[in-house]
């Protein structure tokens, strides 16, 4: 039978599986192959080196997202051979076998190892439901699918991905706001990613209720997935990134410890808490206006009862050194005389049943028209409609309740969206709608703040959203479990190409208890997105809330994450390059690694690369921490620990468990109390002896605008080689000039007591040496639940900063 059957021939039969059948007819095309089985259309394409992309449709013609994918196929060599029934391609990366009696595909390596094969049903639809079955491979792991609960190892579980506005979700609960259909596979021949670039309502099931396959299928739509295979799981990450996209720099105050609150209100209200950050001497950066800040819940207004003159507010608190960041829902509410309903209506921007009439669901305003931004125009009449609050002098933007949500939270199917000219039903536009809407907020703060760097934070998103917001993992709940869940939801945001992710610190619903309060502040200090937050009608969870104990280790840690600014300011640009995580779950580096994957060890992840986080409740007073392969200090006091192997922390409850990776390379500066205000201009640079080295990749600019993007940035590698005992600074790059003036370099688990720089022998000094202050204000507690940790007499230089090359070499 040569002769497609028709969509609606199937119709009687809808509900059976049907298998691709054999193909039927093939050409060889520039990018790969393309052809029909007896079922089906397909089409394999070498789109990157070492990314293949499979499609295959029931039409004629494929379907394709417009939104996800950014980067167009690169011309790769390839061969095509054609042996026993068997299509054989070949690039420089990955061999790929398709059966042509079955469409049965199977991925290898150059060297011949079997890294992902397709279950003999293969790719397969049941009505139009698409699934592709892949065989497990022996002890495989899979990680990524982006904001999902659940292990690490995903083995065993199944997912849906469908963007739902959830309160109070459980640690375990699915799907969450975000989907991100993209996860990797690890196992000993090596490791893939597969990227399933459909939009509809997809599930991901890893194992779940039955012992044959994994699979990931849609509801709709062409089966449409890149299969990427690189040498390494960050590779994998970068390749997938170069995909959908990366971070783009984020404006420096956006690294800053942020507080929100449903709601602050009135204006005096907002001054108070920022001031009190000031007077507490607790470094702060932003103040978030929640929905109370408008009249009626009405989108580009202002409460004037709460907020008399938002401008001025505004500006006193920039004085202040705060930046504001304003929530944003779509919902317009369906008022007459409510200019932004009005040309809305008149401008055709809403999202229509399909007789025409505007679809309306109820959210915090009431009956709500819904903004398509699926929609150009829509998204660029919204980003003009921003001037309201930028005119005000807002710098940031929150768009929340972007699944969309409405009450009831079941949204009609037949709603449509224009879906760029495409015409979509809500089956298909759901799960994209949340990031456009946070494409629009990001043109809009660019377009009315053309010399800022937009910041923009998102609830909802879709594959390749890291291009346009942070993410923030919406409404947790006050638990010691929650606050490790949120650890393992921000890592896979990490591995799915969101790297600027964080949680409401504290917990959005429900009362923190102090200890849980005070080591979520600890923990969040290490989350590339640090805010806190909590819900209307609860306690009052600043960080000064709970009493003096918690606000001093609130404030040590606090302080703790803006010393390291020079190298989280540095990690974040290069995660704009690289696309790599700024959290890393150590699944990334040690994927081999069995005990990663283990449940007493899966939370612990690399913050900026040489930094090992070991999130543990606040109620543990001893923790078991996995120390992977090498050696490893204990942050606070330098002990050294040979890693491959478990050791037991006490985790009092002002010493969050953090070591340093051997053969690493960290730089600080010295106190200061929000991001823009002045420092002491000596730049810390912490390195420690290790077997193997590291290169740090050092970077500062101006800190907003966009200049760094022609040249106005101040750029060197500083490498660290044990071989040659040697620091090596690089010539430094672009036009900006150093912020600082002095380099302080720490040594740290070296012996020597003299280095040379530049050929000239230089005696260390030394000094006692503490990561974090002593708490002494509230009443003296045992030494036991608070011991001091300080590094005696670590030897130290000093040096101007000199920025051409130059090596320090001696340290052994
Ligand atoms: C839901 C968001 O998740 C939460 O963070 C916010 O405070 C409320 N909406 C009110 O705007």
């Amino acid at each position: 039978m040569n002769s497609l059957q028709s969509r609606s021939s199937l119709s009687r039969n809808s509900s059976h599986h049907r298998g691709f059948g054999k193909v039927t007819k093939w050409t060889a095309t520039p990018l790969g192959i393309e052809g029909q089985s007896e079922f089906s259309y397909f089409r394999i394409s070498v789109f990157l080196d070492g990314v293949i992309r499979v499609q295959a449709s029931l039409f004629e013609s494929f379907e394709s997202n417009p939104y996800s994918v950014v980067s167009s196929p690169e011309k790769v060599d390839f061969s095509l051979t054609e042996k026993d029934n068997q299509l054989h391609l070949t690039t420089s990366t990955v061999h790929l076998t398709l059966d042509l009696a079955s469409f049965k595909l199977a991925f290898f390596d150059l060297a011949g190892n079997l890294l992902n094969e397709d279950d003999s049903l293969g790719i397969a639809w049941i009505g139009t439901e698409v699934t592709a079955y892949k065989q497990v491979q022996p002890l495989e792991k899979f990680i990524g699918l982006g904001e999902k609960t659940g292990n690490l190892d995903r083995a065993g579980r199944a997912y849906t991905n469908w963007n739902t506005d959830y309160f109070a979700y459980g640690v375990g609960d699915d799907p969450l706001y975000m989907s991100i259909p993209f996860y990797m596979g690890i196992h000993e021949k090596g490791a893939y990613g597969i990227f399933f670039d459909n939009t509809h309502k997809t599930v991901f099931n890893f194992g779940a209720s039955n012992n044959r396959f994994v699979y990931f299928s849609a509801e709709d739509g062409d089966l449409d997935y890149y299969f990427i295979h690189q040498p390494s799981v960050a590779e994998i990450i970068s390749s997938y990134t170069r995909l959908t996209g990366r971070i783009q720099l984020p404006p420096k105050w956006a690294l800053g410890f942020q507080q929100c609150r449903y709601s602050y209100y009135p204006d005096s209200e907002v001054y108070t808490v920022a001031q009190t950050f000031r007077d507490k001497n607790m470094p702060a950066d932003v103040i978030y206006l929640d929905i109370h800040h408008m009249e009626g819940y009405k989108v580009f207004t202002f409460d004037e009862e709460k907020f008399k003159d938002p401008k001025a507010m505004i500006s006193r608190l920039k004085e202040k050194g705060f930046k504001v960041v304003v929530i944003m829902d779509p919902g317009i509410k369906t008022q007459r005389g409510y200019r932004p309903f009005e040309e809305g209506l008149e401008k055709d921007l809403f999202v229509k049943y399909p007789d025409g009439k505007t679809y309306e669901g109820q959210v915090w305003p009431g009956w709500c028209a819904f903004p398509d931004f699926t929609k150009s125009e829509t998204r660029s009449w919204w980003a003009e409609k921003m001037a309201f609050y930028t005119e005000a002098g807002v710098e940031g933007f929150w768009t929340d309740m972007n699944e969309p949500a409405s009450w009831g939270q079941f949204t009609p199917n037949l709603i449509e969206f224009e879906y760029e000219g495409e015409k979509a039903s809500h089956r298909k536009a759901r799960n994209i709608y949340g990031m456009q809407m946070a494409r629009s907020a990001q043109e809009g703060s660019s377009i009315q703040n053309p010399d800022k760097r937009p910041f923009v934070l998102t609830r909802a998103g879709f594959a390749g959203v890291q291009r346009y917001a942070a993410a923030w993992t919406g409404d947790n709940v006050a638990s010691e479990a929650h606050m490790m869940a949120g650890v393992r939801l921000v890592n896979s945001l990490g591995l799915s190409g969101v790297a600027f992710a964080g949680y409401d610190v504290g917990g959005f619903a429900g009362e923190a208890s102090k200890s849980l309060f005070a080591r979520w502040m600890c923990i969040g200090a290490f989350a590339p997105f640090y805010r806190a937050h909590s819900m209307i009608n609860s306690n009052d969870s600043e960080p000064w809330a709970f009493g003096e104990e918690v606000e001093e280790i609130s404030r040590n840690y606090m302080k703790l994450r803006y010393r390291l600014l020079p190298t989280l300011y540095s990690k974040f640009y290069s995660s704009s390059q690289t696309g790599l995580p700024l959290a890393e779950s150590l699944a990334v580096q040690y994927s081999g690694d069995r005990s990663v994957y283990l449940s007493a060890y899966q939370n612990q992840y690399l913050f900026c690369d040489s930094l090992l986080i070991a999130p543990v409740e606040s109620t543990k007073e001893i923790t078991k921490v996995y120390l992977p392969a090498g050696e490893w200090y204990y942050l606070f006091s330098d002990e050294k620990h040979l890693g491959n192997r478990t050791i037991y922390q006490e985790c009092p409850l002002s010493y969050l468990p953090v070591y340093v990776k051997s053969g690493q390379v960290f730089t600080m500066q010295s106190d200061v109390i929000h991001t823009g205000s002045t420092h002491d201009r000596v730049l810390r640079i912490h390195v420690y002896k290790g077997i193997f080295g590291s290169e740090f990749l050092h970077y500062e600019d101006a800190g907003d605008g966009l200049e760094y993007l022609t040249g106005a940035y101040f750029r060197r590698k500083i490498s660290y080689d044990p071989k040659n005992g040697s620091l090596d600074f690089v010539v430094a790059e672009g036009t900006y000039p150093s912020d600082f003036t002095k380099l302080k370099v720490y040594f740290h688990g070296f012996s020597t007591d003299s280095v040379s720089v530049a050929g000239k022998t230089l005696s260390l000094q030394t000094e006692d040496y503490a990561f974090l202050g002593k708490l002494t204000e509230f009443d003296p507690l045992p030494e036991e639940d608070h011991p001091y940790f300080e590094i005696k007499d670590l030897p130290y230089m000093e040096i101007d900063h000199l920025t051409d090359s130059f090596q320090i070499t001696g340290l052994i």
